[in-house]
């Protein structure tokens, strides 16, 4: 293997492409067997992005498509560390969420949700991890919403992430979902993952350390994407 190149991705934690349960993977799963391809150059360096790419209010979905007043909904924070699978901390990955809002209805034009919309909630968001990894951001909780698959499918309240990392190879597409949801065991998406240990990584537990009081609510969300093989130095932890 190449210096500066990815481990490889356990499938045995990701969900398969191919899960009955989940009508639409049956027509979107590959039909013949994966082709293990090396990294190449591009997929190892790119992307980079710095803070200058963002406006001010990205990181605050209370605030950034707000009109003539807040959003309705549970004011909360969403707040973690992104780490890679060496628990090294990884500066400067782009976190992109969208949601729905407080009543389970997504700002979009196929949504056909009977909840309504919010005017003062567009449910997109992204910030940038600071030096040692953390981010933040501001949002209102999302209502669940049933979805046609089964004759009655709920999906659990959660935030779809998308993470751009140190490189292509890094890129992680996820969803957060609330502690205490009892649709979570429910889901036929989440259903998919075979690891129940997997699932559970996918749960924000409620942070009452991190919680403005009178405010908001905090979830704590650790986000793990995959790390490089030739940059973890076993003797720096004995402090060599
Ligand atoms: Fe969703």
């Amino acid at each position: 293997m190449s210096g500066g190149s990815f481990y490889q991705r356990d499938r045995r934690w990701h969900p398969p492409a191919y899960d009955p349960g989940y009508k639409t993977s049956i027509t979107r799963s590959p039909q013949k067997p994966l082709i293990a391809l090396d990294n190449t150059l591009s997929e190892m360096t790119g992307p980079v992005f710095g803070h200058e790419t963002l406006g001010p209010l990205d990181d605050d979905m209370i605030r950034n498509f707000a009109k003539d007043g807040e959003p309705i909904g549970q004011r909360i924070i969403v707040h973690g560390r992104v780490l890679d699978e060496d628990a090294r901390p990884v500066p400067g990955a782009l976190i992109e969420v969208w949601q729905a809002n407080a009543g389970g209805r997504y700002r979009h034009k196929k949504e056909t949700y009977l909840a309504p919309l919010d005017p003062n909630f567009g449910g997109c968001g992204r910030t940038i991890s600071g030096p040692d990894g953390s981010y933040r951001f501001r949002t209102i909780k999302p209502g669940p919403y049933p979805w046609p698959n089964g004759p009655n499918d709920w999906r659990p309240a959660h935030i779809h992430f998308s993470i751009f990392g140190h490189g292509f190879a890094q890129r992680l597409i996820t969803q957060m979902y609330f502690e205490g949801d009892p649709l979570i065991w429910l889901c036929p998406i989440v259903a998919t993952i075979p690891d129940k240990a997997a699932i559970e990584r996918l749960i924000a537990p409620l942070d009452m350390a991190n919680t403005v009081p009178m405010d908001a609510r905090a979830y704590k969300f650790d986000i793990v994407l995959r790390g490089r093989r030739s940059t973890l130095f076993e003797n720096r932890m004995e402090g060599n």
